[in-house]
This record gives structure tokens, C-alpha cells and sequence, in this order.
């Protein structure tokens, strides 16, 4: 499947992200531990960690390994988070993140619907899925909004260390076709 460079909803764009996204994104959440908490990364200490890691974002793009798209409200607007694809040969994992101020606000359900749409119409692609840990019940509710199942626990499955040190349960949410 081909991954295009800017996908539209009614309200946001996502796109490819640029180097000039580092400054947006470490004032609006990437030091924010509240966003932080249920994510694999700790909170960024300064706008350096940022960059290298919209470097990494961008040597995932090249080598087609994933492709995280920067969220932005429609019109050449700062980003206000992200939402990252991670393709295998029939599926695809879906992560995300939202700044503190847009949360509830249907953004990122709004951002992942268009996503499983547009992964679910090409032919080679049969399902979608995400994890979120147990606690992050925001999340959950998100994966439901967008029609994905829990189909369950994965237990001690991954490390949120902003957290805890210790691996977390975390539920598995897929949508098949
Ligand atoms: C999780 C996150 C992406 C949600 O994005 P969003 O655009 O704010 O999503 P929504 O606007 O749909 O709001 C969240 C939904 O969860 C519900 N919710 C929020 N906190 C909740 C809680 N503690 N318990 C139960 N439901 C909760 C809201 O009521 C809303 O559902 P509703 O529309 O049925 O009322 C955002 O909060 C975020 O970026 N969090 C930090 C990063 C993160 O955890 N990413 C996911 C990792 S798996």
C-alpha cells in the first residue's frame, strides 16, 4: 500500500512532518508528562530531543517502515500532534498523540477514522490495530469511536516510562475486514 503525503478530514490536516515542526511540537506536548504518561517516551527537556526525534520520524518515512503524520488543524496551521501508521504486509498499528489544550474535542478520532478508512479500502490490507494501556481509558474510548473491537489484554506488554519502570498491561483494539 502506497501512504500518501497529506491525508484531509473536515476539520485537520495530516502530513509529512518537517524539521521546522520540532518547535511546535516540544511547546505544545512533547514535554507535557500528562500526555506523556501513557506513551513509550518520557517528556522532552529541551527542543534538541525533539529534533532528533522528527529525524527519526523522517528516516521511517524514507525507508517505509512507518509513517508518522503530523496532526494540524486545516490551513497551514502548527502541529498539535501526531498520528503514526506502522505497516506490515496485511496490517497496519496505529499510535497517537493530541496537545493537552485540543483534547475532547473529537480530533483524533476524527484523525484515526479517515486513517482506517483509506487503510481498509486498498485490497492488500485486511486490518487495523492499536494497543493503549489498560488505565488509559481516553484512549480506549478513542479505538471504540473509530469502530475497532477490543479483543484483549496483553499482559505486562510494554513499558510507559513516564510512568512506571515495570511493563504495563495493555488492551489489544483491532478493526478487520
Ligand atoms: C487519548 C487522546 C489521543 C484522545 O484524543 P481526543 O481527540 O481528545 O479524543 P476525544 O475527543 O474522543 O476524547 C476522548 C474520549 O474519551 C473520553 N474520556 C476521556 N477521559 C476519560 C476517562 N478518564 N474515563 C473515561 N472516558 C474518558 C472522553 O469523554 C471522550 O469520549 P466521548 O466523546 O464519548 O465523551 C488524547 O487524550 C491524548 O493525546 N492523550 C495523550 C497521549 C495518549 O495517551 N495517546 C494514546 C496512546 S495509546
Amino acid at each position: 500500500m502506497r501512504f500518501p503525503e497529506i491525508v484531509e478530514t473536515s476539520r485537520l490536516q495530516l502530513r509529512r512532518p518537517q524539521k521546522e515542526d520540532a518547535e511546535a511540537i516540544f511547546g505544545a506536548y512533547a514535554q507535557d508528562p500528562a500526555v506523556t504518561r501513557y506513551l513509550v517516551w518520557r517528556p522532552h527537556r529541551s527542543i534538541q530531543t525533539t529534533r532528533e526525534f522528527i529525524g527519526q520520524c523522517l528516516d521511517r518515512w524514507s525507508a517505509g517502515s512507518g509513517f508518522p503524520y503530523v496532526i494540524t488543524r486545516k490551513g497551514n496551521a502548527p502541529a498539535i500532534g501526531m498520528l503514526e501508521l506502522r505497516p506490515e504486509p496485511f496490517k497496519v498499528d496505529i499510535g497517537y498523540v493530541l496537545a493537552r489544550p485540543y483534547w475532547g474535542q473529537g480530533f483524533v478520532p476524527e484523525a484515526a477514522s479517515e486513517i482506517v478508512r483509506m487503510i481498509l479500502s486498498d485490497p492488500s490490507m485486511y486490518r487495523v490495530e492499536a494497543f493503549c494501556d489498560v488505565e488509559n481509558a481516553a484512549s480506549a474510548r478513542v479505538l471504540e469511536k473509530v469502530g475497532m473491537l477490543r479483543e484483549g489484554v496483553m499482559r505486562r506488554y510494554i513499558i510507559h516510562p513516564t510512568l512506571s519502570h515495570e511493563p504495563r498491561d495493555c488492551y489489544l483494539y483491532a478493526i478487520a475486514k
